[in-house]
């Protein structure tokens, strides 16, 4: 049997270069290597949409409606995928709420899931530290995210490490239904992708919640001013640097090949390049490496009906698998396969 993998993105803004090196890139490369199956978590994002819009509202100082957010944020993460290269001839690519069963079988694992379970969940608690409300659904999340990879029978899934506790959540959660009811589920692994670590602008690792992100679809002026915003030690120039513990080098790295990156190192160390003209040299790697997707991006967003055909057929075929398996769920635990009426 095909290898199945699967990955969800919350839709929470802009993709940044922390989401491309740490998954989008690895999505895409994945392609190829089994049926893969990518969603847009909008079920997820309703977890902390308020608080998201909440922010924009006092960042912007205009009144933000998280419903019209919602949609603009999964709409940002469809265009982004596909002008990065996702192909909707090799991967199936959809809006998890147009597969409402997986609410379904959330409930049914959310009986095989013990409390400590999710009282032991780390994102949980960092959520709430953000200030996110304790709601029940936070609560669950790691429930929801197991039927999003169970109701696929997914064996593969591509993640960043934040979320390895919640793979191993899946994989208790799949064990214990199977040895209940029955083999219904495959047990999944995850994979980590080994990319160096991206730092942000400020040097600590890049994430929304810092703020310290550069976006993929930056360009122009706002990409410079973010760029040349780079925290980078005030060692004068003519100086040795140390491209080791460099931010700027840390990025460019991400887009170099070796024999670049060497050759930048040995400036650094010859005193032979300042700050400034490594960040241009960034730049210069991000315009490149972005160029044609930009374009894309450009185009899909002027075809708004082609993305949503996209999304429509990507979540019928999701739907016909999902489906197929909350028909063996619900014989497996004593109700009609279907239900009736
Ligand atoms: N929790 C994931 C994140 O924040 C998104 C996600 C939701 C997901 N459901 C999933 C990832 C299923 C992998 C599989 O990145």
């Amino acid at each position: 049997m095909t290898k199945r993998i699967l990955s969800g993105v919350q839709p929470s803004g802009k993709l940044h270069l922390g989401n491309y090196f740490g998954a989008v890139k690895q999505h895409i490369a994945l392609q190829d290597e089994g049926k893969c199956f990518y969603f847009i978590a909008d079920y997820h994002a309703l977890t902390t949409v308020r608080e998201t819009a909440r922010k924009v509202a006092e960042e912007t100082k205009k009144p933000v409606d998280p419903g019209e957010l919602l949609r603009q944020f999964t709409l940002d993460v469809a265009l982004d995928y596909l002008a990065l290269g996702l192909d909707p001839e090799k991967a199936v690519f959809f809006r998890q709420s147009d597969v409402p069963e997986v609410c379904e079988l959330a409930w049914v694992l959310s009986t095989v899931t013990n409390m400590g379970l999710l009282e032991r969940a780390v994102s949980y608690k960092d959520k709430i530290d953000k200030g996110i409300e304790p709601s029940v659904g936070l609560f669950t999340y790691p429930v929801l995210m197991a039927a999003d990879i169970l109701i696929y029978r997914s064996h593969v899934v591509p993640v960043g490490q934040d979320q390895v506790q919640h793979l191993e959540m899946t994989q208790d959660m799949a064990g214990k239904f199977n040895r209940a009811f029955g083999e219904v589920f495959p047990i999944p692994n995850y994979r980590l992708d080994r990319v160096a670590r991206v730092p942000g602008t400020d040097g600590q690792k890049m994430s929304k919640s810092y703020g310290n992100t550069i976006e993929i679809f930056a360009e122009g002026k706002p990409l410079q001013k973010v760029v040349m915003s780079i925290k980078t030690d005030s060692k004068p120039l003519g100086t040795p640097l140390d491209p080791d513990t460099c931010n700027v080098f840390a990025l460019y790295s991400l887009f170099a090949t070796e024999a670049e990156r060497e050759q930048l190192a040995e400036k650094y160390r010859a005193g032979a390049i300042g700050y400034g003209e490594a960040k241009k040299l960034l730049l210069a790697k991000i315009d490149e490496h972005f160029a044609a997707a930009r374009q894309k991006r450009k185009e899909l967003a002027q075809n708004l009906s082609y993305v949503e055909e996209v999304l429509r057929k990507g979540a019928e075929q999701a739907r016909a698998e999902a489906r197929q398996t909350m028909a063996l769920v619900r014989e497996a635990v004593g109700m009609k396969a279907q239900p009736q009426g």
